[in-house]
């Protein structure tokens, strides 16, 4: 019995892969390698010591699905293929959809006629918009998507939830991100963004290690205690155990579930780079520019649901993210190219 990791060798998917290893699951990755490589698998690996079922396969591929499906005893998918680069999005939305959505329902066609009913998906704090209230428990009302990115997320959240609904044999787990940063503490895996990152943490780090001159602050200007744009920043081991916790949960038969997994502390752009600086040492140069298009000021969670239904909350603070960011960041400058 297995569990399907697609998207299993990104970012967020390397480090679950390792912690459902952890807890003694047997793990098949799908993933087409586009924004990440093998490397990630081979270093999960070399941490856990247990091997990795990988295959090379798009979710687009109906055959590449069928030959997983055929070979492996699967019980529930846990679902992060996709693309996420929010300005790439804007640029290429058709892609987008086309990836995101169109793969997700290639996807759940080819496990439902499975019969493998249980799937977690990867959803996004970004569906709640510009937030109708903080902190953001999970009946805020979606809002209005601000590029293509966001709006697959909240396309597919629906999406699901209207298959859920005609065929309640369906477990559906849906999980909305806040800001996921940091790495695993051995430093061997970790965020390895294509080009210049879009997102802070990983400016911030490529900043310190001598990568790029300085950190544009986008705005100071904000309804926020600084003046800059608070955001729930969470741990990627604390988001991955979100995921253990939501398998166990997905096998209850529970129908479909919400949560919302951020610490529901939020921080500003300014105190990032002092934490950050506190705990490395290093100094991060900074320069304050105009506000970045489609950006709110705040937006952190409730995160009471996941606490009493998953019995999960988030481990690491404010300390552990940066050092975890930045031992990765020295060890491997060049992420898994180095
Ligand atoms: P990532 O890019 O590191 O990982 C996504 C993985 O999916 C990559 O390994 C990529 O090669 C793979 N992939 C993309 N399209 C595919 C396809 N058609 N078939 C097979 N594999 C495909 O991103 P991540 O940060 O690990 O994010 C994982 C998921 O979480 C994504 O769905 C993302 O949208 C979502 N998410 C991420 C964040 C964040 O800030 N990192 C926040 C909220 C939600
Ligand atoms: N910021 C800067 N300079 C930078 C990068 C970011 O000042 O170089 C600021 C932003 O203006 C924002 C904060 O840092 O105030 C966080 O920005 P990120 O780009 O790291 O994160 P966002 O909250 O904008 O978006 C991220 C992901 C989205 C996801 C969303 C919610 O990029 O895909 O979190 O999960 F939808």
């Amino acid at each position: 019995m297995s569990i399907l990791v697609t998207g299993g060798a990104g970012y967020i998917g390397s480090h679950t892969v390792l912690e459902l290893q952890n807890a003694g699951y047997d793990v098949v990755v799908a993933d087409n390698l586009s924004n990440s490589s093998r490397t990630s698998l081979e270093r999960v690996r070399d941490i856990t010591g247990k091997e990795i079922t990988f295959y090379e396969a798009d979710i687009l591929d109906r055959d590449a699905l069928r030959n997983i499906f055929a070979k492996e005893k699967i019980t529930a998918c846990i679902h992060f293929a996709g693309l996420k680069s929010v300005g790439e999005s804007v640029a290429k939305p058709l892609e987008y959809y086309q990836n995101n959505i169109a793969g997700t329902l290639v996807l759940v066609d080819e496990m439902k006629r499975q019969g493998i009913k249980n799937i977690i998906f990867s959803s996004s704090a970004t569906i709640y918009g510009d937030p109708a209230f903080v902190p953001i428990t999970e009946e805020c009302p979606k809002g209005i998507c601000t590029n293509p990115y966001g709006w697959t997320k909240s396309m597919l959240e629906q999406i699901l939830i209207d298959m859920q609904t005609a065929d309640p044999e369906w477990n559906v787990i849906i999980l909305r991100y806040f800001n996921p940063v940091g790495a695993h503490e051995s430093g061997m895996i970790g965020e390895d963004p294509n080009g210049l990152p879009n997102n802070l943490m990983p400016f911030i780090s490529q900043v310190a290690v001598g990568k790029l001159p300085e950190l544009s602050v986008f705005g100071d200007d904000y309804d926020t205690p600084d003046g800059t744009g608070v955001r729930d920043y969470i741990h990627v081991v604390d988001l991955a155990d979100g995921h253990v916790k939501a398998l166990k949960k997905v096998s209850e038969n529970v129908g479909l579930k919400i949560y919302n997994l951020g610490t529901g502390t939020g921080y500003s752009v300014l105190e990032m780079v002092k934490n950050f600086e506190s705990v490395t040492g290093v100094k991060v140069p900074y320069a304050i520019k105009a506000r970045r298009p489609g950006d709110i000021a705040a937006c952190y969670a409730n995160a009471d649901k996941a606490k009493a239904e998953l019995s999960w909350e988030a481990k690491f603070g404010i300390k552990e993210m940066c050092a975890d960011a930045w031992n990765w960041q020295s060890k491997n400058p060049n992420g898994y190219g180095s």
